[in-house]
């Protein structure tokens, strides 16, 4: 049974992948950092699959701690099959207002634990799939995601970089969302963004799986960046 790590795996677009893999008979390590109760949550769904599933509290903020979770997961499953970085700080500040500590913790979460996870699974397994959750964004000037969408941007890079060195052995490909799911939780927020998307609709977790699915898939698909978002990072 092939194993995936799913960082940020406890809600929302993680949780959805999480519940699809092991649908698809993946056993979970499952990443989470302050959603606890959501997390047993998930893990208790997810096990419903009979897929072995463990949870895994690490704050990436802690940049220290993002190799020993590497560690404990092949300790605890022998190898992992697939890396899934989706956990990412989502700020929505512009340059002059983003402080040291809000650019440090973004970078740390948003780019730093992807290419950390991403050098241990390379060093440690050397074999299988990463997928990096990226961001519309990574293709426009948006100024007030500016922290994000710099560390988005980079994470995007890093994903073809690593693609290009490592295709042998390892597929790295990414998924850049669009309006999927509102920061907020209120359908309003989707309501309101959606006439700005050339299709005037928004979309759901269900397109993000259909993605995650043909990069699976796709064996000679290697450092591809799928674009799921109604065509708005084209609108530039
Ligand atoms: N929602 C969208 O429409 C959309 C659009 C474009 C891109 N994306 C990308 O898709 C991915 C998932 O987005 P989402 O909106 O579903 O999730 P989200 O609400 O932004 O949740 C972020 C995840 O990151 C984890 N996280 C936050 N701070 C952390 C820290 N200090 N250490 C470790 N983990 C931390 C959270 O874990 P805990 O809850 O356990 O703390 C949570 O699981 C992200 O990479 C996001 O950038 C989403």
């Amino acid at each position: 049974m092939p194993t995936a790590l799913v960082t940020g795996g406890a809600v929302r677009i993680g949780r959805s992948i999480a519940l699809h893999l092991a649908e698809r008979g993946y056993n979970i390590a499952l990443h989470y950092w302050s959603s606890k109760e959501s997390a047993e949550q998930t893990a208790e769904e997810l096990r419903k699959f009979n897929i072995q599933c463990k949870i895994y509290c690490v704050d990436f903020t802690n940049f220290g701690s993002i190799s020993l979770l590497m560690n404990q997961v092949l300790e605890d499953f022998n190898s992992i099959d697939l890396l899934i970085n989706s956990a990412a700080n989502f700020i929505q500040k512009n340059i002059e207002k983003t402080s040291d500590l809000e650019l440090l913790d973004t970078i740390n979460i948003n780019l730093m634990a992807p290419f950390i996870l991403m050098r241990e699974f390379k060093n440690k397994v050397n074999k299988g799939l990463i997928i990096n959750i990226l961001d519309e964004r990574i293709l426009r000037r948006v100024s007030t995601f500016s922290a994000y969408s710099i560390s988005k941007s980079a994470l995007a890079h890093l994903t073809e970089l690593s693609a290009v060195s490592w295709g042998e052995t390892i597929r790295v490909n990414g998924i850049a969302p669009g309006l999927i799911l509102s920061p907020s939780g209120s359908s309003d927020y989707l309501k309101k963004r959606a006439p700005n998307i050339p299709t005037k609709t928004h979309g759901s977790t269900s397109d993000i799986l259909r993605g995650l699915d043909y990069l699976l898939d796709s064996s000679f698909v290697n450092g591809e960046i799928l674009f799921i978002d109604g065509g708005e990072s084209k609108k530039r």
